[in-house]
């Protein structure tokens, strides 16, 4: 998949997960809890060991785009890679990691909430960031601001963000998809509680799409 393809795939569902997963084991039941809940998306975050196999589980199942969160470093874009993650996301902007994503043909998507953070991705060459954490960074107002500038630059705003504030962020031109974790919490994840998850995704949908 192009780029453009993946973007558009994000565009389309207008809405991230954001997963953190304590065992890989986990992966493959909530992606089918994800699919049945009408969002095919999962952003499958580094911050614990499980996630490059939860990536390949996941990506194995060819339903579901897997995204690699929280790479912190060149090596876990490999990681991300061999593991067959769609993109990769960062919290911040590091040369170092968009570059390895370049050399490997991935889709970056670091991290940007300031004026000179965005000019850095686009320097990179970059047209889409994630506006993390979108909550304390001054939520839609701040997205609002920061897209008059930068014209054509679509954000990803993720952190803080629910049920009840999702659709600010949502009504701005500029905002491509919104992450977010209240659809995955993590002690439903742990419990199995896949109808949970499903009923949490597809109410989150609802809201999106309505
Ligand atoms: C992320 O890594 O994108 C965030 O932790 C998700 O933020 P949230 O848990 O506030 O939705």
């Amino acid at each position: 998949m192009s780029d453009t393809d993946i973007l558009d795939r994000l565009a389309a569902h207008r809405l991230v997960p954001v997963v953190v997963l304590d065992d890989a084991a986990h992966a493959d039941p909530l992606a089918k809890a994800l699919v049945a809940g009408g969002l095919p998306v999962a952003e499958v975050t580094f911050r614990t060991a499980a996630a490059p196999d939860a990536i390949r589980a996941m990506s194995a199942r060819g339903d579901i785009l897997v995204g690699a969160g929280t790479v912190l470093t060149p090596a876990q874009v490999d990681q991300a890679v061999a593991a067959g993650a769609s993109y990769v996301v960062s919290p911040g902007t590091s040369r170092a990691v968009v570059e390895r994503c370049q050399e490997h043909g991935i889709l970056a998507l670091p991290g940007a909430v300031t004026a000179s953070e965005v000019m850095a991705a686009l320097e990179l060459g970059l047209t889409t960031v994630k506006f993390f954490p979108a909550g304390t960074s001054g939520g839609a107002a701040a997205v609002a601001a920061l897209a008059a500038p930068f014209v054509g630059v679509g954000f990803v705003p993720t952190g803080g963000i629910g049920p009840g504030n999702l659709a600010e962020y949502l009504a701005l031109a500029s905002v491509r998809a919104v992450g977010g974790s209240w659809m995955v919490p993590r002690d439903l994840v742990n419990a199995g509680d896949l109808d949970g998850i499903r009923t949490l995704t597809a109410a989150a949908v609802a809201l999106a799409t309505g």
